[in-house]
């Protein structure tokens, strides 16, 4: 798969051609999915679901039957980990030309957890549609992309810094890993909020999640955390894809750090 490309061309699609999907396209994915692995080395169980089968559905999803979800205990990391792992797993089908949208809450939630047999401690943080897109987009896909301004992203100035947040970052200076900061620029995060920070400090660039107001449960479920998963993925993805090697840490530089920013992780050039 080239990852730059099927980052580039990756959009939600929320309106499918109502065609069921081959078995053989079904068990490649899964497949791919039961293959991942995330730095955190968190197990996630992944199961292919049936909407009539299990009694599922989505407001914003048409003309598909078939989800993916996966399951995991609820452990330090969970949510960076699931992010980092779903979106492997959007991308490998992206590049299989099949559609995904990641969603987290626009959803029938009892009966995805119902039909996933979660027990215990064991979360299901998202779930997305597999299909065949559709030619043309339904009228409340359009107006809802519209609505969260889907097709814009912010700056790579405003998002990634040189050494400290006081200093904007260009993809002239993010030399070799200017396409991994592109990559995370491009990033699906939820309602579009794009909460990742970078700060690149020599050949290590650390992750700061950006806390949007009201995203943090009262049990301290953070989907944000999710999305910065994804930043996680994206770039290394784009590093290893342009040919660098990079190693996974969580320490912290104890940078001084703009309101409602916190450290999460870093990738280093090796
Ligand atoms: C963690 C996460 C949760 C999301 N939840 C939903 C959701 O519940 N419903 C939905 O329609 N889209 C959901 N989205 C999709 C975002 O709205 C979408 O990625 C964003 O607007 C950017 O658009 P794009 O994916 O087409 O680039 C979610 C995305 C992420 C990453």
């Amino acid at each position: 798969m080239n990852t730059m490309e099927a980052i580039r061309s990756r959009r939600s699609v929320r309106t499918f051609d109502g065609n069921p999907l081959q078995p053989e396209q079904v068990r490649a994915v899964l497949e791919y999915a039961e293959s991942v692995r995330n730095p955190y080395e968190i197990p996630i169980a992944w199961r292919i679901l049936d909407a009539k089968k299990h009694g599922l559905s989505s407001p914003v999803i048409t003309g598909t039957d078939t989800y993916i979800a996966g399951k995991m205990h609820r452990v330090p990391h969970v949510e960076e980990a699931f992010g980092y792992s779903f979106e492997k797993i959007v991308l490998f089908a992206e590049s299989q030309g099949l559609g995904t949208t990641w969603i987290a809450g626009t959803m029938k939630r009892d009966a995805f957890e119902n039909a996933m047999e979660l027990t215990g401690d064991e979360v299901m943080p998202c779930v997305s549609p597999l299909g065949t897109p559709a030619a043309r987009m339904s009228l409340r896909e359009v107006m809802m992309r519209k609505g969260i301004r889907a097709d814009t992203r912010m700056d790579f100035g405003e998002l990634f810094f040189d050494g400290s947040f006081t200093a904007p970052l260009t993809p002239e200076k993010a030399g070799r890993l200017a396409d991994a900061f592109e990559a995370v620029r491009l990033a699906p995060s939820a309602v579009n909020k794009q909460p990742w920070r970078i700060v690149l400090c020599g050949d290590t660039a650390h992750f700061y999640e950006k806390r949007s107001k009201g995203y943090v449960a009262a049990d301290g479920w953070d989907l944000q955390k999710v999305d910065l998963g994804i930043a996680l993925c994206h770039f290394e993805l784009a590093a290893r894809d342009s040919g660098s090697a990079l190693s996974f840490e969580i320490r912290d530089p104890a940078l001084p750090l703009p309101d409602a920013t916190s450290y999460l992780a870093s990738w280093t050039l090796t």
